[in-house]
């Protein structure tokens, strides 16, 4: 394993992004975490040394509710990672945020079900609460807004991410009511996976990109084929806003 503390920037990668092709001298390592083994990738860029975890698996083979959101963030945590750069496929509950906008989230909604959501389960660990007033890395979605905006990239500094458990795609009834509740933006993976990097006291800001308008919104039935197929068509966008921002 990569000694602890060399690594400082971690990036989960969401829906299309499966593979760091912007590092060098890249290695697959693992490193065993109380919640199981996470395997990861580690390679080079700009002079830092860059991890990086694809959120659904290389082949995309593990569904929303089913990723190991603590083992996940246990890792980049005991592997010395401070900062952590996520990236998302989002819909849209807005005609504002258009197909391949970028979204710098800032609030969510928990609509999860089922998941392990806190490292602080009782016992050794103790109860804890943590405060979520700003939920998102502050310095970290400025630098990301600095880098887009100086690209020409559309890119809005605010959004709610309605968090629904999946992996099935949400009923026009449910978008209705998220919209009413102030969402902005539904996902699959953003919480726990940004709680947990708060309760591991790390910076972790999320890119979002709208891949599709929500069901409902659009008048047309969603296929996860629309969803990879925009992702798909920008990807670079989405990598030079990556590689700048880990630069500066
Ligand atoms: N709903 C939930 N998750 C998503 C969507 C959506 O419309 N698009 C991309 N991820």
């Amino acid at each position: 394993m990569v000694g602890e503390n060399m690594i400082h920037i971690g990036i989960i990668g969401g829906t299309g992004v499966y593979d760091p092709n912007i590092l060098e001298n890249v290695q697959q390592d693992e490193v065993l975490t109380p919640y199981g083994s996470v395997s990861y990738k580690v390679g080079d860029f700009a002079g830092k040394s860059i991890a990086f975890i694809p959120r659904h698996g290389s082949k995309h083979s593990i569904a929303p509710h089913l990723i190991n959101y603590q083992a996940n963030i246990w890792a980049m945590k005991k592997i010395g990672v401070k900062i952590i750069l996520a990236t998302a496929a989002v819909g849209s509950l807005n005609l504002d945020m258009k197909l391949g906008d970028f979204v710098l989230i800032d609030q969510f909604i928990d609509f999860t079900k089922n998941r392990k959501s806190t490292f602080y389960e009782g016992g050794k660990r103790k109860v804890v609460h943590v405060d979520l007033t700003t939920p998102y890395c502050s310095a970290l979605r400025k630098k990301i807004l600095a880098v887009a905006q100086e690209n020409g990239i559309v890119v809005h500094n605010y959004g709610t991410y309605v968090c629904t458990e999946g992996p099935r795609f949400e009923t026009p009834a449910e978008i209705r009511m998220f919209a009413k509740f102030g969402g902005h933006l539904v996902g699959m993976t953003n919480v726990p996976e940004v709680v947990l990097a708060r309760e591991a006291e790390m910076c972790y800001a999320t890119i979002a990109m709208v891949t599709n308008y929500a069901a409902g919104i659009s008048s047309q039935p969603l296929t996860y084929g629309e969803v990879f197929h925009v992702m798909n068509a920008n990807t670079e966008k989405l990598k030079k806003v990556l590689m700048n921002t880990i630069k500066c």
